[in-house]
C-alpha cells in the first residue's frame, strides 16, 4: 500500500496548493491564475483559455475548517471515504477491483482527470447515453453500473446521499449551470493519429505500464489488498464504461499515466496504448441483448461508435462476444439500466 500512496501523492501534488483558498471559481484571464493551476501549466497542461470556467475544489482540510453543520461534515466525509475506498461496497454495489478514484484522480478534484464537481453544477441535464435528463444521483449510478461493473446504491439511500454531498462539496463556490466551458473537464484527448498500432501499443504498455498494472492487465495485489487497478479483464470496468471508447482511454492515459509522469507519452504513444488496451476483453456491457451484433446495432450509432465493441479483435475473435459478466455473474443486474423517464412530457 505504501508504494501506491507515494505515487498517488505525486499525482495530486499539483492540487496541494488548492488549500490556499477553498472553493474558488474564476473566469480565466491572464492575471487571475490560481497557484494550483499555475503548477499544472508548469507541468505541461494547457493554460486556461480566455473565458473558461476555472474552479479549484476545496479539500477535506477545508471541510474541517468550514462552518458547515457537524452532521453535514460527517456525511461529506462518508462520501469522500466511499469515493476513495469504494471497495468497501464490494459484493453489494461494486463487482470489480476499482474505486471511483481509480479513474478520477486526486480524489475527484484533478483537472484533466474528469473532476467530478463538474457534474454537480451542470446537472440535471440531458444525457445522450441514456437519452433523457439525468440528475447527479443518476450520473453517479451510471459509473456504478458500468465503470464499477456493479449495481448502484438506491437513490436517496445513505450512501448515495453521502456521495452526492461529496460531489457538491467539491463544487463549492462554482456557478450553477455555467455558460462558460469548464477548464480541465473530462479526459480531453489529443487528436487521433492517422494510424494506430496494436504492436506498438503492446510494446509501450509492457515498457511503461505493466510494472504496476501487470502484463496481463489484471492489476496488482499485495496481501489480498488492492494496490493497482486492472485496465482490462474480469476485475476491470465493463464494456459499457466511458473509458472503453478509444479516445477517452487515450485522453485518460495522455493526461494521467504513467502515474506520477503525466504528459510524458507522445500523442501517438498514448493512442497506441489506448488502442492496445481497448482490444482486450472485459465483462459484458449490462445493455447486452444476448447478441453482440444486435447490441452493437442498438448502441453502435451512439455509444459504441468509438469503442471496439463487436469488432474483430487481435486473434480474429469478435470482441465482447460472450456472456461473461465478471464477478457480478448473470443474476445481479443494475436496476438503473434502460429506465425511461418523462415519456409523456409534451414538447
Ligand atoms: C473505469 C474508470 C472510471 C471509474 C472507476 C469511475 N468513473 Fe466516473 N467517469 C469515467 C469516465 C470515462 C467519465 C466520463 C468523462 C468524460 O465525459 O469524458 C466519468 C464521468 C463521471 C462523472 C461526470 C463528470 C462530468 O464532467 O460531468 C461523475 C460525477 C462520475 N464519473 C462519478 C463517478 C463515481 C461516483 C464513481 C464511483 C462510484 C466513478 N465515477 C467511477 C470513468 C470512471
Ligand atoms: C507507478 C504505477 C503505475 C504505472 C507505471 C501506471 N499506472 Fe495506471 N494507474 C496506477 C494507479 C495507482 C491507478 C489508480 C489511480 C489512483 O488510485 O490514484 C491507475 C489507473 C489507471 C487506469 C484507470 C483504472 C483502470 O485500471 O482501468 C488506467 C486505464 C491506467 N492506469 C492505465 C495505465 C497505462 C496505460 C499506463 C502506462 C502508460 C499506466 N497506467 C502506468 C498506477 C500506475
Amino acid at each position: 500500500m505504501n508504494h501506491f500512496r507515494t505515487h498517488l501523492g505525486r499525482t495530486t501534488l499539483a492540487m496541494a496548493s488548492a488549500t490556499l483558498v477553498a472553493g474558488v471559481s474564476l473566469a480565466a484571464s491572464a492575471d487571475t491564475l490560481h497557484p494550483a493551476i499555475e503548477t499544472l501549466v508548469e507541468m505541461g497542461y494547457p493554460a486556461p483559455q480566455e473565458g473558461e470556467l476555472v474552479h479549484v475544489p476545496p479539500t477535506m482540510a477545508d471541510l474541517e475548517a468550514s462552518d458547515l453543520h457537524p452532521e453535514t461534515k460527517k456525511v461529506i466525509r462518508r462520501g469522500y471515504d466511499l469515493f476513495t475506498d469504494t471497495q468497501q461496497l464490494r459484493g453489494q454495489n461494486v463487482y470489480n477491483d476499482m474505486n471511483c478514484s481509480s479513474c478520477h484522480l486526486g480524489e475527484g478534484r484533478q483537472p484533466f482527470s474528469a473532476p467530478v464537481w463538474a457534474a454537480a453544477v451542470t446537472l440535471p441535464n440531458y444525457r445522450g447515453k441514456n437519452d433523457h435528463v439525468n440528475n447527479l444521483e443518476e450520473r453517479i449510478a451510471g459509473c456504478f453500473a458500468y465503470s464499477m461493473n456493479g449495481v448502484p446504491p438506491e437513490y436517496g439511500s445513505d450512501d448515495m446521499l453521502a456521495l452526492t454531498a461529496y460531489h457538491q462539496w467539491l463544487a463549492k463556490g462554482a456557478p450553477m449551470y455555467p455558460d462558460q466551458p469548464i477548464y480541465g473537464r473530462g479526459f480531453p484527448h489529443p487528436d487521433r493519429p492517422d494510424e494506430l498500432s496494436y504492436e506498438n501499443g503492446e510494446a509501450l504498455y509492457m515498457e511503461n505500464c505493466a510494472v504496476c498494472h501487470s502484463e496481463d492487465g489484471s492489476g496488482y495485489y499485495q496481501n489480498g489488498e488492492y494496490v493497482f487497478p486492472p485496465p482490462w479483464g474480469d476485475g476491470s470496468n465493463n464494456w459499457g464504461a466511458g473509458i472503453v471508447r478509444v479516445h477517452t482511454a487515450a485522453g485518460f492515459i495522455k493526461n494521467n499515466m504513467p502515474l506520477g509522469q503525466p504528459l510524458s507519452l507522445s500523442d501517438q504513444e498514448a493512442w497506441d496504448i489506448a488502442y492496445y488496451m481497448s482490444n482486450q476483453e472485459r465483462p459484458q456491457d449490462p445493455r447486452y441483448t444476448g447478441d453482440v451484433a444486435e447490441t452493437l446495432e442498438r448502441f453502435g450509432p451512439s455509444f459504441h461508435r468509438t469503442s471496439l465493441y463487436g469488432q474483430e479483435g487481435p486473434d480474429g475473435n469478435i470482441l465482447a462476444d460472450h456472456a461473461n459478466w465478471g464477478e457480478k455473474g448473470e443474476d445481479v443486474k443494475p436496476w438503473n439500466i434502460g429506465q425511461p423517464r418523462f415519456k409523456d412530457l409534451e414538447d
